[in-house]
């Protein structure tokens, strides 16, 4: 199988832009739909990188995106919705994937990649977030129409990411920083490994039909990394674990603030260790390797020199 084109929902990203940059770099043709053009002017600057606006709940926009496409991608994920009842989750993540499902098979596409998250096919998944990635999942290995494969990252690092950099933004604002959920164990895994994953799969038959976990080489605590991101970014704060209640009360008061910092749902999802069990594909870039440069004195160089040049952060 020879892909030359690529479709990708969700592709601009923390982890559709690493992608789409390595599809481009080899020299494969990529369409990437977005609601948000203007917020994404960059991407256009890639060769052979189409953005298309329009709207992936929209079965007539999907289907005339994924026309003539050899494969298509699925990146589209949320960690908060609007609600709280998991119909936001449901929408953003099973009935997208469905419906993107169903697009690529009437257009004939002839492979289709999806992103889900470690822990969302356990039996009974703790919170919508993983439960709703869950079914998405059962829908993808139910099609018939094209060979399809499915990774499950636990949380993913990088220059960009959502998390270190998140925890970053708190220390420098609070003076100690309590913590829900402390010890949940994670397996941070490099945003370049797990794209390099996704464009390697696309003509491997050997990932046909498989889900895959990806993991980073070492495991951490949840304190662990919020206490190593205090190291790299100079900020002296103590992290006091906090016990189930207070933590419940803590994603229940975040859940007013903007921005959601930590929802009821996201503490649900953390009481499973988000770690591989399962069958996994190698990453092998650590932490240490990569933080430092977007979290430590280099990164803050960067930043204030992208600031001084009037750059959004
Ligand atoms: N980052 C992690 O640590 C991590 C770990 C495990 C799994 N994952 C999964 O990896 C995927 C990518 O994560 P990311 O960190 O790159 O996320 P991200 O930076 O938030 O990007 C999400 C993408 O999804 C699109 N999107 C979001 N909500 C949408 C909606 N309701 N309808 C249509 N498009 C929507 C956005 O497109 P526009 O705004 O341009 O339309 C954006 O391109 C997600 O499925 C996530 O669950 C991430």
């Amino acid at each position: 199988m020879s892909i030359k084109n690529v479709c990708i929902l969700g592709g601009t990203g923390f982890v559709g832009r690493h992608i789409v940059a390595r599809l481009a770099e080899r020299e494969i043709s990529v369409r990437i739909l977005t609601r948000h053009p203007e917020r994404h002017r960059d991407l256009k600057i890639l060769p052979q990188v189409e953005l298309i606006t329009g709207d992936a709940h929209d079965p007539a926009h999907l289907n005339s995106f994924v026309a003539g496409a050899d494969a298509v991608i699925n990146l589209v994920g949320i960690l908060n919705e609007k609600g709280r009842d998991g119909s936001g989750f449901r929408r953003a993540h099973t009935e997208l994937t469905e419906k993107a499902l169903a697009a690529a098979a009437e257009r004939g596409v002839r492979r289709f990649v999806q992103m889900s998250a470690l822990g969302a096919d356990m039996s009974d998944p703790p919170s919508h977030y993983l439960r709703t990635k869950g079914a998405a999942e059962q829908a993808v290995f139910a099609a018939t129409a094209f060979p399809v494969t499915v990774f499950r990252p636990s949380v993913i690092f990088g220059p960009e990411d959502s998390f270190l950099n998140r925890f970053a933004d708190l220390l420098r604002i609070a003076p100690f920083m309590p913590l829900a959920r402390a010890e949940a164990r994670f397996s941070p895994v490099y945003v370049g490994d797990v794209a390099d994953h996704f464009v390697n799969c696309l003509n491997d038959p050997s990932t046909f039909g498989k889900g895959f976990e990806l993991c980073g080489p070492r495991v951490y605590t949840l304190a662990d990394l919020v206490r190593y991101t205090a190291r790299l970014t100079r900020r002296r704060r103590a992290v006091l674990p906090l016990p189930e209640w207070a933590g419940k009360l803590q994603a229940f008061v975040f859940e007013f603030v903007p921005g959601k910092p930590l929802s009821r749902d996201n503490l649900a999802s953390l009481s499973v260790d988000s770690v591989c069990s399962g069958e996994t594909l190698p990453c092998p870039t650590l932490l240490e390797a990569i933080a430092p440069n977007y979290l430590g004195q280099l990164g803050h160089q960067a930043r204030m020199q992208r600031l001084r040049m009037g750059q959004r952060e």
